[in-house]
């Protein structure tokens, strides 16, 4: 009765020349590890939920990726949306789905670009939490010590009061805080991060869904006699134009009051931008990370992360502290603390190219 839901359907623009919306960056191997990041997440995740359980809702574009780069993965357990929703509608239809076949299952909900580096410590955090959601009828979500009032994550405060002696309930959500909230949350220190891994009964997250987002929930609710059908496609093509556009953290976490949180430690990491990967690839004595390293050489060079495809010769002389990406034809040469303006070269390139 367990099930995975992992949501592959973002487009990762802070990635960019490498992630693409053709090709983002959960289908690539980010950390030259010999798995995408897609793929990491499954093998993970098999190891505790039957293969057959495990579903990825994506976009219509990306099953052909998925169908290759996750070959055990079946036509059903590809949920495939016509259009960016982001995650409310992406998890209401899978729940919905869920549902229908398994009224009392216990599900855990996923992003597929995390880096995990422990596991087991990971995999074992998922069974109590999922043992912990078909007991309580609760919301679970895994939470993460924070290091720094980073503002792209949700921050969640939590009680002292405790379902059993690990999992909180928690007090307030408050998804991606403006800096200045974001540093006395940081300092208060009974703040974690939100770590977008959630865990609940199929039955608790349809009532939040039937109370925080009617609307949204009407909608799937329809599809009851749909899902598992040959009809399924045409009426997700239906009823995905109908939804809004809004994210499970500002649609439900932020308002639900059943949510618990379990604080955790298994080397999580959001592979948001650059600087992460720069701090999780192994560097040189003089502080730069190459991937891949056979053909770079660097001179009087230092702290710089370094991505380009391993076919090209590439001589770096006298520079400090810059990401050096090459992908898809296009060289990108930006200093490590101006990364954040990526997103909007993107769009500047989008219009004009
Ligand atoms: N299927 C589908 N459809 N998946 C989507 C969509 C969509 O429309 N939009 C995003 N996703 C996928 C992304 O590919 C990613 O795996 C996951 O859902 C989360 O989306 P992000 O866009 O990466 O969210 P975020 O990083 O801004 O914020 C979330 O994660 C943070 C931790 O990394 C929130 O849950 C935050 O609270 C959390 O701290
Ligand atoms: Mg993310």
């Amino acid at each position: 009765n367990v099930f995975a839901v992992i949501m592959a359907g973002g487009i990762g623009s802070r990635f960019w020349p490498i992630s693409r919306t053709s090709h983002p960056k959960q289908f690539i191997d980010i950390l030259g590890t010999g798995r995408t990041l897609i793929q990491s997440t499954y093998d993970r995740f098999k190891k505790l939920i039957p293969e057959e359980n495990i579903y990825i809702v994506t976009n219509e574009i990306y099953t052909g990726i998925i169908k290759e780069q996750l070959p055990g993965i079946t036509d059903q357990q590809i949920l495939a949306e016509p259009v960016m929703r982001n995650t409310a509608p992406c998890i209401a239809y899978a729940c919905h789905k869920i549902y229908v076949s398994n009224p009392d299952a216990a599900i855990v909900v996923a992003p597929s670009d995390h880096l995990i580096t422990d596991p087991e410590e990971f995999l074992k955090n998922i069974s109590a939490s999922l043992e912990a959601a078909i007991e309580h009828n609760c919301l679970i979500t895994l939470g993460i010590k924070p290091s720094r009032p980073d503002t792209g994550y949700g921050y969640i405060q939590y009680a002292s009061k405790t379902l059993n002696e690990n999992f909180h309930k928690v007090k307030t959500f408050t998804e991606k805080p403006g800096i200045e909230l974001a540093k006395t949350f940081i300092q208060s220190g009974d703040f974690l991060w939100n770590a977008g891994i959630f865990v609940w009964s199929v039955k608790a997250i349809l009532k939040a869904f039937e109370n925080y987002l009617p609307e949204m929930n009407d909608i799937f609710k329809e599809g009851e006699g749909s899902y598992n059908t040959p009809n399924e496609q045409t009426f997700i093509q239906n009823a995905y134009y109908q939804c809004t556009n809004i994210s499970i953290d500002y649609g439900i976490m932020e308002k639900a009051d059943n949510v618990y949180v379990l604080p955790t430690d298994f080397g999580w990491s959001d592979l948001g931008t650059w600087a992460s990967v720069y701090e999780l690839t192994e560097k040189d004595y003089v502080g730069n990370a190459v991937i891949p390293s056979d053909k770079v050489i660097m001179y009087d060079s230092s702290n710089c992360m370094v991505n380009v495809p391993s076919n090209k010769l590439v001589i770096l002389k006298g520079l400090h502290d810059y990401i050096v990406v090459e992908a898809n034809n296009t060289l990108m040469i930006c200093p490590k603390d101006q990364e954040q303006n990526v997103k909007q070269v993107v769009a500047d390139v989008k219009s004009k190219f």
